[in-house]
């Protein structure tokens, strides 16, 4: 049962989308006319349910006969329900038909999935910029749907867009055709996806090669360095298909995103959408792009039926991200992103706890009345991964998961799983060693259901945070910030650490209470850790400096929150900065209200309630 959305998938079944649509971008809205094949599954089905919202419906017709069909729009949990009567020659298991709806979306501010950027708010300040972000519930503000992750279609669509713009989708690219001053694109997927992945783009785009199969998008502005951050594309991908087999996409290209893009990364089948945040300069934050191509298997060929399943998708692809990156620089490498990823995982169960939100901590929660954009968290990603790992090292350690990982995926490709589905296959498929009694110690009820923290932590090697840690500690002990004490520091302590290992310093000091600020300031001084343009460390640096009170940081704050719009960031810098008396109260909500329009709505939608607007 998927508590997310009003349709009826299990009476009668949606297989295949044929999609029409302008993008307007004077009216800022989506003209569209969708085909649905339709599959009825039991006798008597009288009505196509479908999820929408925001959406302006003029005709529902069944395609085949022209015909006009009766339909009602009714209140739904997450937004509309379009529920069309069926004719009565359909009624019956095993019927096909196509049903046609026409519609528009709505303009701003409630555009849902669709961003649709003025000029000035693109690198290249001429051209306008559409794009969209679907995931967990969003697709159904683009069309009507059954906008469920149990529901996996294939798909087509020609948009229509001004001239001297590109559209791309999460598809192969088909076809182009020019009338007058308009462009219509064509795109197929022919592998059955779930609505989530449909993804569009329009704008002024360019495409460098990266690989065989890559192409780089982005404005012009950028693209040369998003070709140069992202060059080790081709070796991630390898790797996986090591790991899982192989990649069925076809084509695995990238595209760079405007800074509202709220996300790091998301994994539209044949096109990943990464946030500009990631180019450092020093491919120092690549493994997104490992962790997006990774879903290629997990999430893209296996999904999670609901959202309470959601670790399906994201533990198993942290899993095998984490997995590349050990492939690709080391073992060890792989352990410090687990003991990053465990403060995270406190944070995030914090966080929740901290709000009342205790139930939604569980790996699988349940989201019955619960948006899942309000449940989203690292506590999947972290507690997911974390698990799987526990479950390795019984096994005997690395490598021990990958011929499961293989069967898996063969199995259940093209299909959708719940967490009850998988265990029963994983004991299956491990026979042997449950019956030598390999996971006799697993509370596999309280990994799945428990709130807070896992019952049982995995052990990683720490040999490089010990590292980050000793240092850490010899600036906790320092009682005062004079010219002998900071003497005892150089820039060489960190000038050798890789970006993650000075993450796990500044993670070390996260978690110690709060640091004097002219211990900071000297730090600063020995470091230049305020002059980092690296985001993950600017991040931490920033919310180390305001848990000190040090009020000289919120200028920088202020700057990173209203330049990028990805929520990993925005959202916990803008709760610091809240929490800062009440000042820092009173400007975390004015810069939000000046700034709204600048955030992609679901990151508008969830600093409104991080700042207790709504
Ligand atoms: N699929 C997610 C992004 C997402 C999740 C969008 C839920 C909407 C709802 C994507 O694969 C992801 O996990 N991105 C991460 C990066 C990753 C390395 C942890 C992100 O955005 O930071
Ligand atoms: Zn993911």
């Amino acid at each position: 049962m998927d508590h997310s959305s009003c349709s009826n998938p299990s009476e009668v079944l949606i297989t295949d989308i044929q999609w029409k649509l302008t993008a307007n971008f004077k009216a800022k809205q989506i003209v569209g006319c969708v085909g649905l094949s339709a599959a009825v599954k039991i006798d008597g089905c009288s009505k196509l349910v479908l999820d929408m919202v925001g959406l302006t419906v003029s005709s529902v017709t069944d395609t085949e006969t022209g015909a006009l069909l009766e339909y009602s729009v009714g209140q739904a949990s997450f937004g509309a329900s379009l529920t069309i009567k069926l004719p009565e020659k359909y009624r019956k298991t095993g019927s096909v038909m196509r049903v046609g709806v026409e519609y528009t979306t709505s303009p701003p501010p409630e555009s849902g999935a669709v961003q649709w950027l003025d000029p000035p708010q693109t690198a290249g300040k001429q051209h306008p910029y559409l794009f969209t972000q679907c995931q967990p519930i969003h697709a159904r503000s683009m069309l009507p749907c059954q906008d469920s992750p149990s529901v996996k279609t294939t798909y087509t669509a020609e948009v229509s867009v001004p001239r001297d713009l590109t559209a791309l989708m999460s598809a192969r690219v088909v076809g182009k055709t020019n009338h007058g001053d308009i462009t219509t694109w064509k795109f197929c997927q022919d592998i059955p996806i779930p609505s989530y992945l449909i993804a569009l783009v329009v704008g002024c785009l360019e495409s460098r090669q990266v690989g065989p199969r890559t192409l780089v998008w982005s404005e012009k502005e950028m693209v040369d360095k998003a070709a140069w951050e992202f060059s080790e594309t081709e070796s991630m991908l390898c790797t996986a298909e090591e790991i899982v087999g192989p990649y069925v996409w076809g084509q695995y290209d990238l595209l760079v995103l405007p800074p509202s893009f709220p996300y790091g990364g998301m994994e539209n089948p044949c096109l990943t959408f990464l946030t500009p945040t990631l180019l450092a300069g020093d491919k120092s934050l690549t493994s997104v792009v490992a962790h997006e191509i990774s879903h290629s298997w997990t999430g893209n060929l296996v999904t999670n039926r609901t959202w309470e399943e959601f670790w399906l998708n994201e533990g198993f692809t942290t899993y095998l991200e984490r997995k590349i990156v050990a492939k690709l620089h080391s073992e060890k490498e792989r352990h410090l992103c687990y003991i990053n990823g465990w403060k995270t995982l406190n944070d995030a169960i914090d966080q929740f706890k901290s709000i009342g939100k205790l139930e939604l901590t569980p790996l699988i929660p349940k989201l019955e009345g619960v948006n899942p954009d309000d449940a989203f968290s690292t506590i999947p990603y972290e507690k997911g991964s974390a698990f799987l790992f526990y479950l390795e090292t019984l096994l005997g350690g690395p490598g021990s998961l990958d011929g499961f990982l293989r069967s898996y995926v063969n199995k259940y490709k093209f299909l959708t799983i719940t967490s009850v589905e998988w265990k029963q296959y994983f004991l299956e498929y491990f026979k042997k060693q449950v019956d030598e009694g390999v996971f006799d110690s697993v509370e596999w009820d309280k990994w799945f259901y428990d709130p807070g923290l896992p019952p049982h932590k995995p052990v990683y090697d720490t040999s490089l945070a010990d590292i980050s840690a000793a240092l850490a500690e010899r600036w906790c002990t320092l009682s005062e910030a004079t010219e002998d004490s900071l003497s005892g520091f150089s820039e060489s302590d960190i000038s050798g650490m890789t970006s993650m290992t000075l993450q796990e310093f500044l993670n070390q000091l996260l978690s110690k209470p709060k640091i004097d600020i002219p211990i900071l300031q000297g730090m600063d001084t020995v470091y230049k850790l305020s002059k980092m343009g690296n985001n993950e460390v600017k991040l931490r640096w920033q919310r180390l400096c305001l848990k000190s009170g040090w009020s000289e940081v919120i200028p920088a704050v202020v700057d990173f929150i209203t330049t990028q719009g990805r929520m990993k960031y925005v959202r916990p810098l803008y709760r610091a900065l809240y929490n800062c008396g009440e000042d820092g109260k009173a400007l975390a909500v004015s810069t939000f209200k000046k700034y709204k329009e600048f955030y992609h709505s679901v990151a508008a939608n969830q600093l409104a309630k991080d700042l207790k607007l709504t």
